[in-house]
């Protein structure tokens, strides 16, 4: 029989548990759109409160929640500071600026964050020659960095610069799971120190389908008017919505195994000649390695472990990707190891 890959390209390639599938089957469903599916109902509630936020509103996907609450906080014309390799403004298609119609202030940051002097300093002054800065994006954990846990008393001190100067502040949380089962933080602490916030269903969590956008009410209200023009009102929803009920207790508790399975991963590759970490910790799941044999790239490299039934994504010239999921045992690890051992002596 063949083996199957193991396949380390993204979490998102999860795929729902048993529990999740019978609990689609037995879903108590409505239609959403019009405000009638107790299971989506329930989901929203679930998550606002854990997040101690007024409500919270079921999106198709992490990038429509994030658009869409870019859209629910500015209006068009507004700058936003988000930093530059942050998922929201790398690879969201150019969305925000089709969406929310907003101008982008991009600041480099360390780790996903921010310098609090560069982020003082780019807040605008009041100018009828400049635009208005409305808002401070942030992420957890950071994508480009590794899975980066952003700590809690930065945030903090983020959210509170935010409000010195009448900005808000929108958080992609979405493998924010992945960061508390590291930090043990209080989700509602996670809560506190932004004005919106993302989780993704669809990652780590192994939903089919899904993320949830939370806030306070009134914004809530206008997120769910700009869902509907987006088109992503989803009618019998609750079927998906189950599985988010779902991973709250069930595979949420699993992302501490994943985290460690990613820095066990990292590890072994330390010693391994033509590659090298290209992030300074693993936090999380995610693991960037950069090439550095000579003769070699990240797409071939890519290719030559796919041969060899190992999943991973070049990133450009030099940089190869592993993501830790569910879905990856110990076997696996051990299969990648000596994959890219082999693939990198030849
Ligand atoms: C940090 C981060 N934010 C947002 C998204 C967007 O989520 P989705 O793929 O559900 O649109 C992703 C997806 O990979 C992500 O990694």
């Amino acid at each position: 029989m063949e083996r199957q890959p193991a396949d380390f390209r993204s979490d998102t390639v999860t795929q729902p548990t048993p529990r999740m599938l019978e609990a689609m089957v037995s879903a108590k469903v409505g239609d959403d759109v019009l405000g009638d599916d107790p299971t989506v109902a329930e989901l929203e509630r679930c998550f606002a409160d854990l997040f101690g936020k007024e409500a919270a509103l079921f999106m198709p996907s992490g990038t429509m929640a994030n658009q869409t609450a870019v859209a629910a906080h500015t209006v068009p014309g507004e700058e936003i500071i988000v930093d530059a390799g942050a998922h929201i403004f790398q690879f969201e298609g150019g969305g925000l600026s089709r969406v929310a119609g907003v101008h982008l202030r991009t600041l480099d940051t360390e780790n996903g964050q921010f310098s609090f002097g560069s982020l003082a300093r780019s807040i605008r002054p009041i100018s009828e020659h400049m635009p208005r800065t409305g808002m401070i994006c942030t992420e957890q954990s950071h994508l480009f960095s590794g899975g980066t846990i952003v700590p809690i008393d930065y945030l903090e001190e983020v959210y509170g610069l935010a409000h010195h100067h009448g900005l808000v502040v929108h958080m992609d949380g979405a493998r924010l799971f992945n960061a508390q089962a590291e930090t043990g933080v209080d989700f509602a602490d996670y809560g506190k120190f932004c004005d919106s916030l993302m989780i993704s269903l669809s990652k780590g969590l192994s939903c089919p389908v899904g993320s949830i956008l939370m806030g306070d009410g009134s914004f809530i209200e206008r997120s769910r008017r700009i869902r509907k023009w987006l088109g992503g009102g989803m009618r019998q929803a609750g079927y998906l919505a189950a599985c988010g009920l779902v991973a709250l207790d069930e595979t949420a508790p699993m992302l501490a195994e994943d985290n460690a399975r990613c820095r066990r991963l990292g590890g072994a590759i330390l010693g391994i000649n033509g590659v090298r970490m290209a992030q300074t910790t693993i936090d999380t799941n995610i693991l960037f390695l950069e090439i550095t044999a000579p003769g070699l790239d990240a797409p071939m490299v890519e290719a030559a472990l796919a041969d060899e039934g190992i999943l991973t994504l070049a990133l450009g010239e030099r940089l190869l990707r592993f993501v830790t999921h569910r879905h990856i045992t110990d076997a696996d690890l051990d299969r990648a190891v000596s994959a890219l051992q082999s693939v990198l002596k030849a």
